[in-house]
């Protein structure tokens, strides 16, 4: 393994499982796996793009380790390929290839592969073993950890799905240099949002190395996705199935679901850029609602502004704040009849507040839609 690489354990009772995050991974593949897989067949699921820059680097990494070259079904990119009717076609081929109780998914690419790959490993053969390799910095450091999979409805994203944690998550960070940079600051919200919601030194060691994180240097991607993994894996031991403390990491993501849902889930925005303006309204409403002091706001606004994310919603849309807040009470995570929020009381001091005031919400939204 790479000398330099970061491990970081996520402790869960009969399925606890590393984090190895590093550059040079992809190239080591084979040494790392073998331990874990333990002469297992692999099969990999990934999509044309990833495939593209990075499978056959992959299948060689494995056979040069001393495992079995494995095959591979590819997807096309894009959130389409969570779909029931994708999911089908690649159980079918994933079926035609001879998966068994035995054989382990290797989902290699973003969080849409990742989300796919988790949930066919949770469902086929009713159940098998999965490993992430996340190349997206946004699936780096929050959709491979965690063990949250899912597929899209016609009714709304994510809500057919299951729970099935992954052996192993392998986060090459040298992949990330091919990301265009529009995902790369995606994920990067991700990352600022571990910081904002419950560790302050992190988001001020963020003040000070995002622009390297951004930049690709190596040192401060490991460790930016390492502190971001830790966080995650702290809070998923203690709430795996989010009873509790994980609601904690949809911060930002009441105003930016409905954003998300409001703009088609299309172009106009992406799920990091939502949670990055959806992150500074909840500031904002927490500001409003007197949990927290405007400076805090102005921090964290400023901070995402400088590097490079969207801090309020776009001029190309003529959002509503009304039908936003509608928006908001059908959310899968809304419970009937009451909003639900991550407020701050400061920065990285996230709590949950249910029965929020919907006014305060559409004032909240209607100051940020005439700024
Ligand atoms: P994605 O998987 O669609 O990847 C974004 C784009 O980047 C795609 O076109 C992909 O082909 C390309 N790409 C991926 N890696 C690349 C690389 N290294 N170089 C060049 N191009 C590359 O998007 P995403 O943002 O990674 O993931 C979004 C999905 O993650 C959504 O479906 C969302 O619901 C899900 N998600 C899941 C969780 C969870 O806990 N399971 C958490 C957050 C998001
Ligand atoms: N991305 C939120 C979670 O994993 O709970």
């Amino acid at each position: 393994m790479n000398a330099t690489a970061t491990r970081v354990h996520v402790d869960l009772a009969g399925r606890a499982y590393d984090i190895v995050i590093g550059s040079g991974l992809l190239e080591s593949a084979g040494a790392l796996l073998k331990p874990v897989v333990a002469g297992r067949d692999l099969i990999v699921i990934s999509d044309e793009n990833v495939a593209a820059l990075y499978l056959e680097k992959l299948q060689i990494a494995i056979e040069t380790g001393g495992l079995k070259r494995p095959e591979a079904v590819v997807v096309p990119p894009g959130e389409g390929s969570k779909s029931i009717e994708s999911f089908g076609r690649a159980a079918e081929s994933l079926l035609g290839l001879g998966v068994d109780r035995r054989s382990i998914i290797l989902a290699l690419g973003g969080g849409v592969v990742g989300d796919l790959g988790g949930f066919l490993a949770a469902t086929l053969l009713r159940g098998v073993d999965f490993i992430q390799i996340p190349t997206t910095l946004l699936a780096q450091v929050d959709s491979s950890v965690g063990g949250k999979t899912a597929i899209d409805s016609i009714h709304g994203k994510n809500l057919i799905g299951a729970f099935h944690q992954p052996l192993l998550v392998l986060a090459d960070t040298d992949t990330l240099a091919t990301l265009p940079p529009r995902e790369l600051k995606a994920g990067y919200a991700e990352i600022v949002k571990y910081g904002l919601l419950g560790d302050k030194p992190f988001f001020e060691w963020l003040e000070d190395n995002g622009a390297a994180v951004l930049s690709g240097d190596p040192d401060a991607l490991r460790t930016a996705v390492a502190k971001s993994c830790e966080a995650k894996a702290r809070i998923v031991e203690s709430d795996e199935r989010e009873n509790g403390a994980r609601a904690l990491l949809n911060l930002g993501h009441t105003f930016a679901h409905a954003l998300e849902a409001e703009t088609g889930f299309g172009d106009t925005l992406n799920h990091g850029e939502a949670v990055s303006i959806g992150m500074v309204l909840a500031f904002d409403l927490s500001v409003r609602l007197g949990h927290c002091s405007p400076n805090d706001l102005m921090t964290a606004r400023g901070h995402l502004l400088r590097h490079g994310l969207p801090v309020s919603p776009p001029r190309t849309n003529d959002f509503s704040p009304s039908s936003l807040v509608r928006r908001m009470y059908n959310d899968k995570k809304a419970e009937r009849g009451s909003l639900t929020f991550v407020l701050a009381r400061g920065i990285g001091e996230a709590f949950v507040a249910r029965g929020v005031d919907s006014g305060v919400v559409e004032t909240t939204l209607l100051r940020a839609l005439a700024a």
